[in-house]
């Protein structure tokens, strides 16, 4: 099963619907079995895809790369039997947007298409509102990696075209359906 962004909240385990290619598990496995913190686990996963990262079509075959105007979609490339962590491809029309959201573990993204807009928020007022603290451009070839607490953001595709990312995740996906922590429907304070 792949998941929109709709069946999110629903999710409760996805079948592999793509690849990964064998020597970016083997380099993303390297990095986690490291042992160090989520942020430093991060921080070595992204230097690590950022030595290499594929191009769609060897994760996702043809029809799973044009998107779905049901939502953005992600497709479960690679789960590690030990559970420690799972990567994914994230396929998104022109204006697709998660919720705002955090997660459960550490993460990667790489835009492989297009290019991504992502909203950094803050929680203010003791929780019950959220601020607006960072917003960057990912364009094809960006790699970010960040890690709880801290982690709430929304992205969008605010391109003209498909993009496609892939995120690696200290989390099995497989198991979890996704690993969203929490999403926020906290108003926004400019
Ligand atoms: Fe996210």
């Amino acid at each position: 099963m792949s998941l929109t962004s709709t069946a999110h909240a629903l999710a409760s385990s996805q079948a592999v619907a793509g690849t990964c290619p064998d020597r970016l598990v083997r380099a993303i496995r390297a990095e986690v079995r490291r042992g160090l913190d989520w942020q430093q686990t991060a921080d070595c996963v992204a230097r690590a895809l950022r030595a290499g990262l594929p191009e769609p079509a060897a994760l996702l075959p043809a029809r799973l790369q044009r998107g779905d105007s049901a939502g953005y979609q992600s497709h479960l490339l690679y789960a590690e039997p030990d559970g420690t962590f799972s990567v994914s491809a994230m396929v998104w029309l022109p204006g697709q947007q998660t919720m705002i959201h955090d997660h459960v573990a550490w993460c990667v993204t790489g835009v492989l298409r297009g290019h991504e807009y992502e909203e950094i928020f803050a929680l203010t007022d003791g929780g019950r509102t959220l601020r607006l603290a960072a917003r960057n451009v990912n364009p094809a070839g960006a790699v970010n990696g960040f890690a709880p607490p801290g982690d709430i953001h929304r992205v969008r595709n605010t391109g003209d075209t498909v993009a496609i990312s892939m995120h690696v995740y200290g989390a099995d996906i497989s198991r979890l359906g996704n690993s969203i922590r929490r999403e926020y429907t906290l108003p926004i304070h400019s």
